[in-house]
């Protein structure tokens, strides 16, 4: 069973950042104005950005040796689309897009300091898409960290289209949560009603219909634990007959979720977040083992043939280095 095929229209847009807030200590929500990745965008597919180069005629000031052309980043960087919106005082209403960006080297930091108008570059939408369950069917969506991002515009489709939804999102500590956290709703509570001491929630998510359940291995107001934890509990308790299974986030997490999903005979999908350098199938850095359907080893390039894999596709003894 293949995943939605890879958009055959891909656009290089210069975008320009239209708004940028902080969620968490380590992340940012950053929306740029990009109508057409936004308009052709499907839930799972992610955005490759071209951080500002001389090209653009972009200076910082840099302490002694005053304004100097900013550093040139290669490689484009990637990020799930994580929403759609229109774009605030978008004369022709036009669209923009946001992606959820957690601060981990120089690109990801350069990214969130750029002040709002700065000029980016986005290739998109580039990969696969997740496959929404059949009419009527749950979903259950399972994310670690930043994973959030690829899973958030499938969140906003499935209600959309009626499907009951439950969100797992697990985080180190609730710092790093990748949602802005509120005090729990009635809702929120029950799901999570033999867990005492749980009292943080998603106020947004809940807003759109979705149940929400939160983790973070350090504790604190939420599930003190895995995020998987939930899921195995949702799975044995809650879970209804016909839940499918989505996933974003740390190998060692995914696996997991996969090996739940077997166990509880889910149908899982898991989007897949290796390194990747070109983004366009060209240099195999982002190659992942996988079991063709006659049972025989294959591989498969996460930029073009993912980054959304059935998780029963996926070898997981083989960890990509
Ligand atoms: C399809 C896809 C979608 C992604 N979506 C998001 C997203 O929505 N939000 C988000 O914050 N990040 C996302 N990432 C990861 C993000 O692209 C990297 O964190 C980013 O490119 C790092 O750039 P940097 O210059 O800050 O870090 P670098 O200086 O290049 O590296 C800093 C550290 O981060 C590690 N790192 C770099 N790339 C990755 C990666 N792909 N996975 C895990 N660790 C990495 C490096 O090993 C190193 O330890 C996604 C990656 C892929 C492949
Ligand atoms: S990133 Fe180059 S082949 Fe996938």
């Amino acid at each position: 069973m293949g995943q939605a095929l890879a958009t055959a229209r891909v656009f290089d847009e210069a975008a320009p950042i239209v708004a940028r807030t902080q969620v968490s200590a380590d992340t940012f929500e950053l929306s740029f104005r990009a109508p057409r990745i936004a308009a052709a965008a499907r839930p799972g597919q992610f955005v490759n950005v071209l951080l500002p180069s001389p090209d653009y005629g972009y200076r910082i000031l840099d302490g002694e040796q005053g304004w100097r052309p900013a550093r040139s980043f290669l490689l484009r960087r990637p990020f799930s689309i994580y929403r759609r919106h229109a774009a605030a005082g978008a004369a022709n209403g036009a669209e923009a897009l946001a992606v959820l960006v957690k601060v981990v080297g120089d690109g990801t930091r350069r990214l969130v300091e750029l002040p709002e108008g700065s000029m980016v570059k986005l290739l998109g939408p580039l990969g696969n898409s997740f496959r929404p369950p059949p009419a009527g069917g749950a979903a259950a969506l399972v994310a670690g960290g930043c994973g959030w991002a690829s899973l958030g515009l499938l969140a906003r489709d499935l209600r959309g289209n009626g499907h009951p939804t439950y969100a797992f999102i697990g985080a180190q500590s609730v710092e790093t949560l990748p949602v802005r956290t509120t005090p729990a709703s009635t809702r929120g509570a029950s799901f999570l009603d033999a867990l005492p001491g749980v009292c943080l929630t998603s106020a947004e998510l809940e807003a759109l219909g979705v149940v929400v359940a939160l983790a973070a291995e350090s504790g604190g107001k939420v599930y003190g634990g895995f995020v998987t934890d939930l899921l195995a509990a949702f799975l044995r308790k809650k879970a209804p007959a016909n839940t499918h299974i989505y996933a974003c986030g740390p190998w060692a997490m995914l696996r997991r979720v996969a090996e739940l999903a077997r166990e509880h005979r889910a149908p899982c999908q898991v989007a897949m977040e290796e390194h990747m350098a070109c983004g366009m199938g060209v240099c195999n850095s982002c190659v992942v083992s996988v079991v063709l359907p006659d049972g025989s080893p294959g591989h498969k390039k996460l930029c073009v043939d993912g980054p959304v894999l059935d998780a029963e596709e996926v070898a997981w003894s083989e960890q990509p280095g």
